[in-house]
């Protein structure tokens, strides 16, 4: 019947006001069908989104700890690393977040040495912890979280931030919001545990399984990604780590970097 309606109206052109009501009435019934289809292209699009926003790096706890027993997990390097990041960072370890999985072990073996505090965003999902790590929520100190959403804390809540594995995880998109978030709420700095590239095949043969590898990229690729994202390193970090790894006789299963906090970057630009 609708599709009548322009005939109808030109039978009955020299009315002339009726002629331009049928039109007028055409248009909106297109724009009316063009609207309903942008809406249902437009839902189907958010749809779409929220489905990828949902695609979040929590994997099941056998998942993650079976990955950690292949020794293809930087949070152990972490705490292996804890005599040196104390050596270079001194002060700066007495208020740690660590972010990563098995958050609970790094920030138990913090919590060992007298007056530091440590706090822990955890990515996986922690049904199965053990008591200490349940306490450890219970109180607030781990928090199991989405690090793709911007983390719960003020800016310059920590003195250092500890991440490992998460940033192998992520794509491009998410890293460039995430990593200034580390940044953000850091004050001495962040130190990144990312994956060696030449683990590649190990890793990604252990994770493909749970249908998200992890992407493990070059320190070439990463010094590129901080520069483009105005991201620091901390090049006297760096060097002090280099030498006190060589007196404690630590050998690095696991890229380090040492970024400067976002603040103290601020804090030079205006000077
Ligand atoms: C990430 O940020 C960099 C630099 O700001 C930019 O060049 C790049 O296109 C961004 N990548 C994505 C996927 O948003
Ligand atoms: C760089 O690292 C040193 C430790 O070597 C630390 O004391 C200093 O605060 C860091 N600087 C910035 C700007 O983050």
């Amino acid at each position: 019947m609708s599709r009548r309606l322009p005939v109808s109206s030109r039978h009955l052109a020299d009315g002339g006001n009726i002629h331009s009501a049928g039109s007028l009435r055409a248009k909106t019934r297109s724009f009316l069908v063009l609207y309903g289809g942008l809406l249902v292209g437009g839902t189907m699009l958010l749809i779409i989104h929220s489905l990828q926003g949902s695609d979040t790096p929590i994997i099941d706890r056998d998942a993650a700890s079976k990955f950690e027993g292949d020794g293809a997990s930087c949070t152990p390097e972490v705490i292996k690393a804890l005599p040196v990041l104390n050596k270079v960072y001194g002060n700066g370890m007495h208020k740690v977040l660590h972010v990563g999985p098995d958050s609970c072990s790094v920030v138990a073996e913090i919590l060992k040495e007298e007056d530091a505090e440590a706090w822990g965003v955890e990515p996986y999902d922690l049904d199965d912890a053990g008591a200490n790590c349940k306490r450890f929520v219970r109180k607030g100190i781990v928090r199991v979280a989405n690090i793709k959403f911007p983390l719960p804390y003020q800016a310059r809540s920590f003195s250092t931030v500890l991440v490992s594995d998460v940033p192998d995880y992520l794509s491009t998109r998410y890293l460039n919001k995430t990593i200034p978030e580390f940044a953000r709420v850091a004050a001495h700095g962040v130190v990144i545990f990312t994956g060696m590239p030449s683990h590649e095949r190990a890793k990604v043969a252990d994770l493909s399984r749970f249908g998200r590898p992890a992407k493990l990229r070059s320190s070439s690729w990463w010094v590129r990604f901080l520069i483009q994202g105005g991201l620091e390193e901390n090049e006297s970090a760096k060097t002090k780590f280099e030498l006190a790894s060589r007196t404690e006789s630590y050998n690095p299963g696991c890229q380090v970097f040492h970024l400067k906090s976002r603040d103290n970057n601020n804090d030079i630009a205006q000077f």
